[in-house]
C-alpha cells in the first residue's frame, strides 16, 4: 500500500499487531493491570486492541464487525480506572510504541491520542 491513510503510512496491520502484542507483554509485567485483564485470553485482548487501534487510524472496520460500535468509555465502565490506573496504562503503551520506532511525526501523532484516550477512560477520582 502507499500513500494515503495513517493506517497504511505507518506499516499497515503488522504494525498494530506488534504494538498491541508488545502492549500486552508489558501488561503482563504491571501488577496494577494485569488483574484487570481475562487472564486466560490475554491474545483475545490484545487481537481486540490490534483491530480497535487499525480501525481508529483508517484501516480495515474488522474491529466493528466482530464487536459493534466501540463505546471504549462503557466497555470499561466495570474495571476501575484511576490516575495510577491511566499512568500505567500508559507506560505499557509507550513501551509498545517504542518497540515499533515509528518516525518522529507519526509517533508524535498517536501518542497525543493515546495519552488522550486514556485520560479519558478513568471513570474514578480516585488515584
Ligand atoms: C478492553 C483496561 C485504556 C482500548 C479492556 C479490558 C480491560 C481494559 C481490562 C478488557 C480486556 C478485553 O477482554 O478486551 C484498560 C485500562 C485502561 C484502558 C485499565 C487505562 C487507561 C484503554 C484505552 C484504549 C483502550 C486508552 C484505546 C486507546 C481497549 C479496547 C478493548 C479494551 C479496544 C477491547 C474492547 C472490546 O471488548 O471490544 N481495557 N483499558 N483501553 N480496551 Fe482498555
Amino acid at each position: 500500500a502507499s500513500g494515503g491513510s495513517f493506517y497504511e503510512l505507518v506499516g499497515g496491520s503488522e504494525t498494530f499487531r506488534r504494538i498491541a502484542a508488545s502492549f500486552y507483554e508489558n501488561v503482563r509485567q504491571e501488577p496494577l493491570l494485569l488483574p484487570l485483564y481475562p487472564q486466560d485470553d490475554l491474545d483475545g485482548a490484545a487481537r481486540r486492541l490490534q483491530l480497535f487501534l487499525e480501525q481508529y487510524w483508517g484501516g480495515p472496520h474488522t474491529y466493528q464487525e466482530e464487536r459493534g460500535h466501540p463505546r471504549l468509555r462503557m466497555r470499561h465502565a466495570p474495571y476501575k480506572i484511576g490516575i495510577a490506573e491511566r499512568d500505567a496504562w500508559l507506560r505499557a503503551m509507550r513501551g509498545a510504541m517504542d518497540s515499533v520506532a515509528l518516525a518522529p511525526e507519526h509517533d508524535q501523532a498517536m501518542w497525543e491520542y493515546m495519552v488522550r484516550a486514556a485520560d479519558f477512560m478513568r471513570n474514578t477520582q480516585e488515584a
